[in-house]
């Protein structure tokens, strides 16, 4: 690999780059549909640019998934790189110092929706491609590269892909770079990631809203049951309130315990620069750690009902409705997560409401055994180039199609150059110029040694 590729082509790179952060593929918005195809085809133009063998469009029941091969070289491993090309929706948009789909460099980093979920990464991964195949003299390996367009949004396209087709999983390594360092400095290879049990809570007191001073103090208000709904599920203390839930958690090992608190962590730092709040919440006893990466969580994620408009409206709501999630760890499946949420809803609802639990989407957690050869390749490719190679660490969120890549057999690889200041899925995403710029070359020298170069 030419190692002035970067310095050579940054510029050019920049300018690619901030045109694909441009496109707003907002895959949850029914609306940026035609965005999500606009930048599908903008990284199909790029495979072929590159001269890749194979470069299709799979089509199924939502956004597009882009597939490229490289031009095949019989007997050499195979290397498949798995991203997304869609990003989350901006709201607060008032909170963007510069607007999401305008990406701007200020101080070195790259601020825009998707700078660094993930299509910033998706393409570092296409120029690390790039930058093996510029002398001409490319390393004996294949890549291929299955970028979706739904990860963000729970749709079923690539699960039905990979059910049709499970052989487009088969590969010596499935690289995932959708994540971030441990800290600056710190690369990091990912042991696990939680799943999800996403649903609406939906709450019916009355046929119709009625007026509170008429009825008040007599009538069963919605949203009001509501609230008392979700408070019965989750206690101040943090614990989440569905039978057998902490029971079948399986807890970390002690030597994995025992990693992470020889990791460089921060409680004051993490309080003060990520989570941006006063004091952290959850089980006091459990370290912040174990609280995100072990243990399962239940957020409400918004509320829907009653008067919400300018002024005041005098009124008791029929109906009200919440968005909740609970991230799941090993030994707690999905499904079971799902019936449980949704019998103990039941259960806690009082004579007056009907409740209604909608299950959204959701995926269930996964290991990931981080001793095949192929992760030592990733370890030396990060150690050469940012002189540190990669500490084991599990991640809060989640990647629903990784538990279907897991039973393929393949090894999964989950790293990324993302930090953890980042801020996903918030306002103000950004990306480190160089850690991108050190990522082209990690990742093109990965791709060369796993050719044996
Ligand atoms: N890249 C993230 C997952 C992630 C976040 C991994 C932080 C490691 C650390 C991914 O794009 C994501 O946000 N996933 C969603 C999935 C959900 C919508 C099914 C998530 O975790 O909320
Ligand atoms: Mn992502
Ligand atoms: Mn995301």
């Amino acid at each position: 690999m030419d190692q002035n590729f970067v310095t050579r082509e940054r510029d050019r790179m920049l300018k690619e780059l901030v045109e694909f952060l441009a496109i707003p593929s907002i895959s949850t918005l029914p609306n940026h549909a035609q965005d999500c195809r606009k930048a599908a085809g903008w990284l199909m133009d790029q495979f072929r640019r590159l001269g890749c063998a194979k470069v299709e469009l799979l089509e199924g029941e939502g956004h597009p998934i882009v597939w490229a091969e490289s031009p095949v070289i019989e007997g050499a491993p195979t290397v498949l790189v798995y991203g997304h090309y869609d990003v989350q929706p901006v709201d607060p948009i008032n909170e963007w110092k510069t607007p999401p789909f305008e990406p701007t460099i200020r101080d070195g980093r790259l601020y825009a929706r998707g700078a660094a979920d993930d299509k910033g990464q998706v393409y570092c991964l296409v120029k690390a491609y790039e930058a093996i195949l510029d002398q001409g003299k490319r390393p004996p390996i294949n890549i291929r590269f299955l970028i979706e367009g739904e990860e963000e949004c729970g749709g079923h396209v690539i699960s039905d892909l990979l059910d049709r087709e499970p052989e487009r999983a088969q590969a010596d390594a499935i690289l995932i770079c959708d994540m971030a360092y441990f800290d600056v400095g710190w690369p990091a290879v990912y042991t696990a990631l939680r799943g999800l049990c996403y649903a609406e809570l939906h709450v019916r007191t009355l046929e119709r809203d009625l007026h509170s001073g008429t009825y008040g103090g007599a009538a069963p208000n919605a949203m009001e049951t509501l609230v008392r709904l979700l408070a019965d599920l989750k206690s101040r203390s943090g614990k989440i309130n569905l039978p057998k839930l902490y029971k079948s958690v399986k807890k970390p090992s002690k030597a994995e315990l025992k990693g992470w608190a020889d990791l460089p962590f921060d409680e004051k730092r993490f309080l003060k620069e990520e989570v941006t709040g006063k004091a952290l919440t959850g089980i006091q006893k459990v370290s912040v750690l174990e609280r995100t990466w072990a243990l399962p969580t239940f957020e409400i994620h918004g509320i829907k009902g009653g008067f919400v408009g300018d002024g005041a409206k005098t009124v008791i709501p029929a109906a009200a409705m919440a968005k909740v999630s609970l991230r799941l760890v090993p030994g707690l499946p999905f499904a079971k997560v799902a019936r449980w949420l949704t019998k103990t809803a039941k259960r806690l609802a009082p004579k007056h409401a009907e409740v209604e639990v909608r299950i959204l989407h959701g995926g269930d957690p996964v290991q990931v055994d981080v001793s095949h050869p192929s992760f030592q390749v990733l370890d030396e490719a990060f150690k050469e180039t940012v002189g540190r190679g990669t500490v084991p660490v599990r991640a809060g969120g989640s990647i629903p199609v990784v538990t279907q890549f897991a039973k393929s057999g393949s090894p999964v690889i989950l790293t990324g150059i993302g930090l953890p200041d980042d801020g996903l899925h918030s306002p103000n995403e950004k990306l480190d110029l160089q850690q991108l710029w050190d990522g082209i070359t990690v990742f093109g020298r990965f791709f060369e040694k796993m050719g044996g170069k």
